[in-house]
């Protein structure tokens, strides 16, 4: 399989490049810029090397610089934003603080030539952001285009195949940035486009069938895409001897965790063990009204059970979790081993230890963990299911958690998300929450005293930052008819909005 090295110098946008190199099939991988040198680049056999963006300055001696000999390995590189003027720098060029300040946002890309811009046509919008840029073009580079702030918007070394944009071709507001892409992977780099999910599925299982031969490995199940489809990859593989315990803590939304035991247990014919832990649950959460105490409360009593489950299971020599790659590249140093397990399950139990951590899916973004999830016939809703927090729906009972909250918010909440679904509006997070305010209302002409319901849609990419969703007022409207006349106990219902920030998505 041909391969791409995306060597981080701490761009925000490093993720991104990597997801539009393998949206044209071809595989990339991030090493930070510290991780790896010549002879490693070497060992790879990668076809070709990305330098990102990052936020420092080549002027500044501090700042993230590689090794020259680089350039001279023979492996194509294309330089973006920092990585165009550190190429600069490193060819022997000069890199100066951008004479006009710094440029920010859509400008005007005029091209001249090169290998890159074949498909692209003089004039294009590109985006740039930068505060430095390159002065002085290095021996043997031609600039190959240009914007009106920035006399070299990109150059290149045709001879040595060495290309630098000063803009950025991986986000969407670059008009051509994909065919600028694919003009690097292919044409310059000859790649083949041969990353495919199914390849993936079938070296994986080949993969485990053998290192794995004779071992048993356990494998926290929340529910949730990536440990299920984690599951599903790593039964393939092992059958019986993959265990899997979904502790049900009682939080779940409406009919989920039947669904998963049946999904994933039953149809899909992997070893789970649902351990039914509500009243113990509900019994350790009884009269705790604060949200932070609510948490540690179930992080730790999650632990508890999944030890005792764990003890009563016989030796088990390894453990699998359903890490992906942004989970390996957030931790910064490329195993993510510890950070992930308090992710997964709040935190490892310390009694069971493991000769080795299986994390089968740590290369895969999550758009190609659900490719995969529908190719080994997860069913669809499993497969999309929108984010659900670990501490489930206790984040979203204010107040004091009570068999009777949440049974109320179990039968609004999967109404509002039917209503949201059928009106096939798009939004990232959908979900009711149950306030700790009762307020009065009028019904059959007699007064009711009830819950007021809080409903909170968000649009987001990344669940860091999200505006509140401007859901149709005709989904509203349904969605408060049906919840005040079908579910017993609510009298009032409200629509969030607040973004985040200030707001946080989960009301706790
Ligand atoms: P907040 O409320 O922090 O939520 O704005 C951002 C995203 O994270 C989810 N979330 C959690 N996920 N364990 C999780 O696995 C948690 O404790 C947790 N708290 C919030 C939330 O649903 C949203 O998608």
């Amino acid at each position: 399989m041909d391969k791409i090295l995306v060597l981080d110098f701490g761009g925000q946008y490093n993720q991104l490049i990597a997801r539009r190199v393998r949206a044209q099939k071809v595989y990339a991988e991030i090493v930070p810029y510290g991780k790896i040198d010549c002879a490693g680049i070497l060992s790879a056999g990668y076809r070709g090397i990305i330098f990102t963006g990052g936020p420092n300055s080549v002027a500044d001696p501090a700042s993230p610089r590689f090794d020259p000999a680089v350039l001279e390995l023979g492996i194509p590189i294309l330089g973006i934003c920092y990585g165009h003027q550190l190429l600069a720098y490193l060819a022997g060029g000069t890199v100066a603080p951008a004479e006009g300040g710094s440029e920010y946002g859509k400008a005007e890309l005029t091209v001249r030539g090169g290998a890159l811009f074949r498909s692209v046509p003089e004039k294009s919008i590109c985006w740039m952001s930068h505060t430095d840029y390159v002065k002085k073009t290095p021996p043997g580079f031609f600039v190959t285009a240009e914007t009106e702030s920035c006399p070299c918007a990109a150059m290149s070394d045709e001879k040595r195949k060495l290309y630098g944009v000063q803009f950025h071709p991986e986000v969407t507001h670059t008009e051509y940035g994909t065919q600028i892409l694919s003009r690097f992977l292919f044409d310059v780099c000859g790649c083949r486009a041969d990353w495919r999910m199914d390849d993936f599925i079938g070296t994986a299982v080949a993969r485990y069938r053998e290192e794995l031969r004779g071992k048993r490995v356990l494998l926290a199940l929340s529910g949730g895409v990536d440990s299920s489809v984690a599951a599903v990859l790593l039964h393939k593989a092992i059958g019986e001897n993959l265990v899997c315990v979904f502790v049900d803590h009682g939080l779940m939304r409406k009919n989920e965790g039947d669904a998963i035991e049946k999904e994933i247990g039953g149809k899909l014919g992997v070893n789970v063990i649902r351990v039914h832990a509500e009243e113990r649950f509900l019994s350790r959460l009884a009269g705790v009204t604060d949200p932070e105490e609510k948490r540690h409360i179930i992080g730790e009593e999650f632990i508890r059970v999944f030890e005792e489950e764990s003890r009563k299971l016989g030796k088990l020599d390894c453990l699998a979790q359903g890490t992906i790659y942004p989970d390996v590249i957030e931790s910064g140093k490329g195993d993510s081993a510890v950070i992930k397990s308090h992710h997964n399950v709040g935190g490892l139990p310390s009694v069971i230890s493991f000769e080795r951590i299986v994390e089968p899916l740590r290369e895969l973004f999550k758009d190609e963990v659900r490719e995969v999830g529908e190719k080994l016939g997860l069913p669809r809703e499993l497969v999309w299911r929108q984010p659900f927090p670990g501490p489930g729906l206790a984040v979203r009972v204010i107040g004091e958690i009570t068999k009777e909250k949440l049974g109320i918010l179990r039968e609004a909440d999967a109404i509002f998300r039917e209503e949201v679904d059928r009106a096939g509006v798009r939004t990232n997070q959908y979900f009711a929450v149950i306030t700790d305010t009762k307020s009065v209302g009028v019904m059959g002409d007699a007064r009711t005293y009830g819950y007021t319901l809080a409903l909170r849609a968000v649009t987001t990419d990344d669940f860091m930052t999200a505006e509140w969703s401007r859901l149709p007022y005709e989904v509203l409207a349904a969605a408060s008819g049906r919840i005040t006349n079908e579910v017993k106990g609510i009298t009032r219902v409200v629509y969030d909005i607040t973004s985040k920030p200030p707001a946080t998505v989960e009301w706790e």
